[in-house]
């Protein structure tokens, strides 16, 4: 089934960066379920998928998180905070595992990849910073979570009013192959969340897009 495409512009236009999440609402465990299905499927370049999930829905560590997300709430009053991580680095042990997971589902011989495994091991030894690419596949799971939630009726804010060294710490990723990049707060909005009312502002359609 497809929805729409009247649909897919109401929800777009519904969702909105939330100020204000009701922390007595909490997401269901199946939503939660498709929504995390949602970062897990989220296209990367080559497949390489260099990102790991922190989802953070335990009030104690919560009650940490505006102090290091400039003061802002919405970590502690949505329901499920996300914090998306990017590897920062991306080498031939990685290409190798990724070569061996992609044999192993689809049942190809070992060898078969090989060409592929030896173009990507190039490209990714000849690349300046691995950590701004992954950073940027990070970005496509931020979107596509938001997108995702907005078409399940959850809200989202979109993060990077956060300070991505001190929740390193906090989760863990200090001293690890990953690293923060950008939070995703997901929950409901409170009635009275006054941003809910801002009209949009974007540029108009004739200035942003060239067409041929
Ligand atoms: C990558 C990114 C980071 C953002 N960081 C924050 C943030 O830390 N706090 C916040 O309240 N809004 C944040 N925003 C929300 C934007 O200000 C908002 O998306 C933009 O003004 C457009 O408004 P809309 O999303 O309500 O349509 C962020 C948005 C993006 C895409």
């Amino acid at each position: 089934m497809t929805i729409s495409a009247d649909k897919l512009t109401t929800q777009l236009g519904w969702r909105y960066a939330v100020k204000r999440f009701d922390a007595s609402r909490k997401i269901s465990a199946e939503i939660w379920q498709a929504l995390e299905r949602s970062l897990i499927l989220t296209p990367s370049s080559y497949g390489l998928q260099p990102w790991q999930f922190a989802v953070i829905t335990n009030e104690e560590v919560k009650k940490k998180l505006p102090a290091i997300s400039w003061g802002q709430q919405q970590p502690l009053d949505c329901s499920h905070m996300v914090v998306l991580a990017a590897r920062r680095t991306m080498d031939a042990e990685y290409v190798e595992r990724y070569m061996s997971s992609v044999t192993e589902t689809r049942n190809l011989a070992a060898d078969a990849m090989d060409g592929y495994r030896r173009v990507l091991v190039s490209t990714v030894e000849k690349m300046d910073s691995h950590l701004d690419w992954n950073a940027r596949q990070v970005y496509i799971a931020l979107g596509q979570l938001m997108v995702a939630a907005a078409m399940l009726n959850v809200d989202t804010c979109p993060m990077e009013g956060i300070d991505a060294q001190a929740y390193d710490q906090l989760l863990g990723f200090h001293g690890s192959d990953y690293t923060t990049v950008v939070g995703c707060a997901v929950g409901y909005r409170h009635p009275e969340d006054a941003q809910a009312q801002a009209v949009k502002v974007r540029f108009s359609a004739d200035e942003l897009v060239r067409r041929f």
